[in-house]
């Protein structure tokens, strides 16, 4: 689904459809984009040769990069999701520096602030396969890791429907986010089935490592607020990177594997925007209203987390820079003009 339309499928499932897509902001360049603060009535920028890079940050980082260089006409422009900050921004070439930097693409299951896995352990009945030859280990692991992720998000979709009961959720989104967590399992059975293709051995998760009670009484803010951030952002880019890995993958399984788990996120994505959605209205008549919207504000703005493609490009066998600029995409093309609608409706 190219992005624009994957922005229209959020907007019509939020009942926003005739909001202008307009005034999206630039694409970034795949090389990268670095932004400087600017005044909020800024029209011009310095020359780039003027711009101090002690100073200048890197413009929705996809790994944690470091500045090499800045060129080209500086273009004002928001550099928040909501509109709120603008900066003066310029083509960059960055150096990695930390590649496959700890970071999440879609919906984790956390406990504490820190995601939650199953060790990946010997076993058939999550996807196995007739294992066959040792084809790559590396892509073995990357597919295996990217399987615990997948099983994790079973238990976060689970957690999620246990918490939107607690709020009174009406019916059709409690169905949506079961039907998303069946759609997880077959994630991980997809991934482990290629982890063990490429591996040789069958492998599936151990004993998802959960510790602590689920409170299903978190205030709607808390939920409201994950939910931006995990889905809103996270599960969004997660949709706009697996379509443009199933695109650019040779592998025929890879292909199809990546093709099927992006179409899920893509309905993934957009359940997530209508959660938050729901909370907002859903709180409007209580006393919690202005905290619950004033989350989801902060939520937005918030700088963006880093997503790391690194594993992404391994399974997919595709160039990380490909990947990065579509995360970039997403950012720019959908989550912020898709925030700023729901945020004004
Ligand atoms: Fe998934
Ligand atoms: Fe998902």
């Amino acid at each position: 689904m190219p992005t624009h339309r994957l922005l229209i499928l959020i907007l019509s499932s939020l009942g926003l459809s005739s909001v202008a897509l307009t005034g999206c902001g630039p694409i970034a360049t795949v090389e990268g984009l670095v932004c400087i603060d600017a005044e909020e009535d800024a029209t011009s920028c310095p020359a780039a040769e003027d711009v101090d890079l002690e100073e200048a940050f890197v413009y929705m980082s996809c790994d944690q990069e470091k500045i090499s260089s800045i060129s080209g006409e500086g273009t004002v422009q928001n550099i928040s999701q909501l509109g709120d900050d603008m900066g003066c921004c310029y083509d960059a070439e960055l150096i990695e520096t930390t590649p496959g930097s700890d970071c999440d693409v879609g919906r984790p299951f956390r406990e504490a602030d820190a995601a939650v896995l199953a060790e990946v352990v010997q076993r058939g009945d999550w996807g196995g396969c007739d294992p066959g030859p040792v084809i790559d280990p590396a892509r073995a692991a990357a597919w295996a890791r990217s399987g615990a992720a997948e099983h994790a998000s079973i238990a976060a979709f689970s957690k999620l429907a246990l918490e939107l009961l607690a709020h009174g959720a009406p019916a059709p989104l409690v169905r949506a986010v079961h039907a998303a967590g069946l759609d997880e399992i077959d994630h991980a059975e997809r991934c482990f089935a290629l982890a063990g293709r490429f591996g040789g051995v069958a492998v599936g998760p151990g004993p998802l490592p959960i510790t602590q009670p689920i409170f299903a009484s978190r205030p709607l803010a808390d939920i409201a607020a994950d939910a931006v951030r995990e889905g809103c952002v996270g599960e969004t880019t997660g949709a706009v990177l697996a379509r443009a890995a199933a695109d650019a993958a040779a592998d025929p399984q890879v292909r199809e594997a990546l093709a099927a788990i992006a179409a899920d996120e893509e309905r993934h994505a957009a359940l997530s925007w209508q959660v938050v959605a729901w909370a907002v209205r859903a709180s409007s008549t209580r006393e919690d209203a202005a905290v619950v919207r004033e989350a989801v504000r902060a939520a937005f703005a918030a700088p963006v987390a880093a997503v790391d493609v690194t594993e992404l490009a391994v399974r997919a066998q595709v160039e990380p820079a490909l990947l990065r600029a579509a995360a970039r995409t997403s950012l720019t093309d959908v989550v912020r003009p898709a925030a700023r609608a729901l945020m004004a409706a």
